[in-house]
């Protein structure tokens, strides 16, 4: 441990200035008595009771103030090995007082985080058994109803195994959504980066939900003909991820008989920003800044029937930031909503 005092004079000058005053003005008193007063031997005597004062209360109080100083450092330097032990250590007692300040403060943000970190971690469970227990229970009510004797009617047994089916794979659906979700939050997420065509992954997309879209009369459309290829750099599968989750989402969420209209447009020289529009129920402004959060939902009871897990946006978020990449969304109310990402362009290879 370096060890240079930091040395503060004031207090030992003062002191010592305040001794020697005293004394001179008693030895004087005293000549006065005996003699008359002889004022260069009383000088000398103040300057001399001045120094040696000043010597003494300096080096002992500083002997004082090192010893219990360097005992508040120890301590500390015995909670934290690594924010301390290395710096010098001061008697100046303003230096010490900041610093232990500092320290304290450290000390608070790091608690502050800890403790946000732990609610964070209660309220992700307390989620996820919440959306386990759900499906898990309509599992069980099947399986108990086909046990106390529907099984017999052959009509029942086989609606109830399709339904207790549909519960399981809501299961497995939600286990897939909290896995990957674990996975981007520990920055697990390994990027297999190659160069595709967006356009032709969005016609997949559109493809693979059209009967979903089907089924509440919804046409999946891109805004205009697009007759070359864009190419972009990205993680494709994930991608094509973000790209179902918010096309599946302005399905859930749109209107019967409306329309999910996806553009992919240059945005600057080496980006293009893909946009997911729908004329469908829109958000609310105050739900927006929530939107991308775990498990948030808007009405909660409404689309849990549609079978969400409320992970979709937040993964999309962090596949989409594990790209360096940004994620917008403007919706009104009544209206409609514009998730938007943008992606970078592949770069020219010279042929
Ligand atoms: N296109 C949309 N139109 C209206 N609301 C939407 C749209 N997309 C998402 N939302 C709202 O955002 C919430 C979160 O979406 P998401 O994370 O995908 O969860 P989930 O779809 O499982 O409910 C949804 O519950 C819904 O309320
Ligand atoms: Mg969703």
């Amino acid at each position: 441990m370096a060890i240079t005092l930091r040395k503060s004079y004031k207090f030992a000058f003062r002191s010592a200035l305040l001794i020697a005053g005293v004394l001179s003005v008693c030895m004087g008193f005293f000549m006065q008595i005996k003699a008359s007063i002889d004022w260069s031997l009383l000088s000398i005597f103040a300057f001399l009771s001045f120094l040696i004062s000043f010597f003494v209360i300096q080096v002992r109080v500083e002997k004082f103030i090192y010893k219990r100083a360097k005992k508040i450092y120890d301590d500390i330097s015995l909670l934290e090995s690594s924010s301390l032990s290395s710096r010098t250590i001061t008697t100046d007692m303003a230096t010490l007082t900041q610093e232990i300040e500092k320290f304290a403060k450290d000390k608070k943000v790091e608690i502050d985080t800890l403790k946000i970190r732990e609610e964070y971690r209660k309220d992700f469970l307390g989620n996820v058994s919440h959306e386990l227990k759900t499906p898990l229970f309509t599992v069980q009510g099947y399986i108990l109803t086909l046990l106390d004797g529907a099984m017999k009617d052959k009509n029942v047994r086989k609606k109830y195994l399709q339904r207790a089916n549909k519960g399981v794979e809501r299961l497995i659906y939600i286990v897939k959504d909290l896995d990957m979700i674990t996975k981007l939050e520990v920055g697990d997420l390994h990027l297999e980066m190659s160069d595709f065509d967006i356009i032709e992954l969005i016609q997949s997309v559109f493809d693979l939900l059209e009967m979903k879209a089907l089924k509440r009369n919804i046409t999946l459309a891109f805004d205009m003909e697009y007759i070359h290829p864009i190419i972009v750099r990205a993680d494709r599968e994930r991608i094509q991820q973000v790209v179902t989750n918010l096309i599946v989402n302005s399905i859930k969420y749109g209107n019967e008989n409306g329309t999910t209209e996806v553009s992919v447009e240059n945005l600057i020289k080496n980006k293009v920003i893909v946009r997911v529009t729908d004329n469908g129920e829109g958000i609310a402004r105050q739900h927006i800044p929530r939107l991308f959060e775990r498990f948030y939902r808007v009405d909660k009871s409404g689309s849990r029937t549609e079978g969400g897990s409320g992970l979709g946006l937040s993964i999309v978020k962090h596949i989409i930031e594990a790209h360096d990449e940004k994620i917008y969304v403007e919706s009104v109310l009544g209206v409609g909503s514009e998730f938007s990402f943008t992606l970078e362009k592949a770069k020219n290879k010279v042929v």
